[in-house]
């Protein structure tokens, strides 16, 4: 039996912080090989909110070498650039004309994302689900994994999906497929740094509530000390009454590699004074691997694109494949 599908991907905008790593990527390196893996640079989803033309090209690199650094496996993934492969654009386009407008001024990120905007909110922002269900339905991905932050672009993207078999396909031939998300028990939703009840983002305008994963041990140690706790004695889980102790105890939990048994009995009776150290020095020890890693890769172009030349050629086979099968099914005059 061949192996299920995975797709996931994430935009070339600022730093990746842990955030990205421990709600995604990690989750992508444990699982790849089991299942025939495709991840992209989503470099069109950046261009939905203003971008910087100068630094998009060398951002797209940033984050293909990242993938590369936190252990993206060549044997089993396909790393390639969204804007590659055109097909992504194209289904869009198709996938657009079929998607109602309220079910995209309904998406909780784009409301977010439109009030971030003001006036100057593109088309670009509120299309960006229809995008994100076109890189996925273009691989007949089978398996979605991300962070609990996109739980409702999967299900547009699934709601889509329907939509588009009712309306063009047979219940025995179905034009797409349907893809489930995968989202993992911890890392699912990590939080900022400076504020326990909000998830750690790259918007976000202060560097203190975000550790980057390309952020020197200084910084690290810079942001934990300064970081929000609070002033109950001992440490404890808890998601409800203690957002932040809760948000850097899983923080520790994901980096030390421990279980939930461990760090509760370990932490339990500490202060903060014993706890912050432990969790710097966790963190940057995770980190430096990747780190290391990472600067050898981006030292190394003619290797990255030969990867991303490689990427773009299996991933065009797959997308282009699927693009045809939409085609027909919606009627137009194949190319002769
Ligand atoms: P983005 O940075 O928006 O391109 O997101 C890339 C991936 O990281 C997606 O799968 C998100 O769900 C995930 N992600 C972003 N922020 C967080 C966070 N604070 N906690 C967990 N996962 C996150
Ligand atoms: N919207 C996703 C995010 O910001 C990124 C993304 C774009 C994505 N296309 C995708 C994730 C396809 C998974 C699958 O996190």
């Amino acid at each position: 039996m061949s192996k299920q599908r995975v797709l996931s991907g994430v935009q070339p905008t600022g730093n990746l912080h842990l955030g990205n790593y421990l709600g995604a990527i990690r989750n992508w390196v444990e699982i790849q090989q089991d299942y025939d893996s495709f991840f992209c640079v989503v470099d069109l989803h950046a261009i939905t909110v203003p971008h910087n033309p100068k630094t998009l090209a060398e951002d797209t690199y940033k984050i293909a070498a990242l993938y590369l650094a936190c252990g993206i496996d060549l044997q089993y993934s396909t790393i390639f650039v969204q804007s590659h492969v055109t097909a992504h654009s194209e289904l869009t386009w198709l996938l657009n004309c079929i998607t109602p407008l309220n079910w995209l001024e309904r998406m909780i990120q784009f409301k977010e994302k439109a009030v971030k905007q003001g006036e100057n909110v593109s088309v670009g922002l509120l299309d960006y689900p229809v995008l994100m269900a076109a890189d996925i339905l273009l691989y007949n991905a089978d398996k979605v994994p991300v962070g609990e932050d996109q739980k409702q672009h999967l299900e547009l993207t699934r709601d889509i999906a329907v939509r588009v078999n009712d309306k063009f396909g047979t219940k025995k031939t179905p034009v797409l497929k349907m893809p489930d998300p995968m989202i993992a028990k911890e890392g699912a939703r990590v939080m900022s740094l400076t504020d326990g009840t909000s998830k750690m983002s790259k918007s976000d305008p202060s560097e203190m509530s975000r550790i980057n994963l390309l952020d020197t041990p200084d910084s690290i140690s810079k942001k934990i000390k300064r970081c929000k706790t609070d002033l109950v004695k001992g440490l404890t889980f808890d998601d409800s009454e203690r957002p932040e102790c809760n948000n850097l105890l899983t923080l520790y939990l994901l980096l030390s590699n421990k279980t939930k048994e461990e760090v509760t009995a370990e932490c339990q009776d500490m202060g903060w004074g014993q706890f912050k150290p432990l969790l710097t020095e966790t963190t940057i020890t995770a980190l430096k691997p990747i780190q290391d890693k990472y600067y050898e890769i981006m030292d190394d172009r003619g290797y990255l694109q030969s990867v991303l030349r490689e990427g773009r050629r299996k991933a065009e086979t797959v997308a282009n494949e699927t693009l045809s099968r939409v085609k027909n099914a919606l009627g137009y005059l194949p190319l002769f």
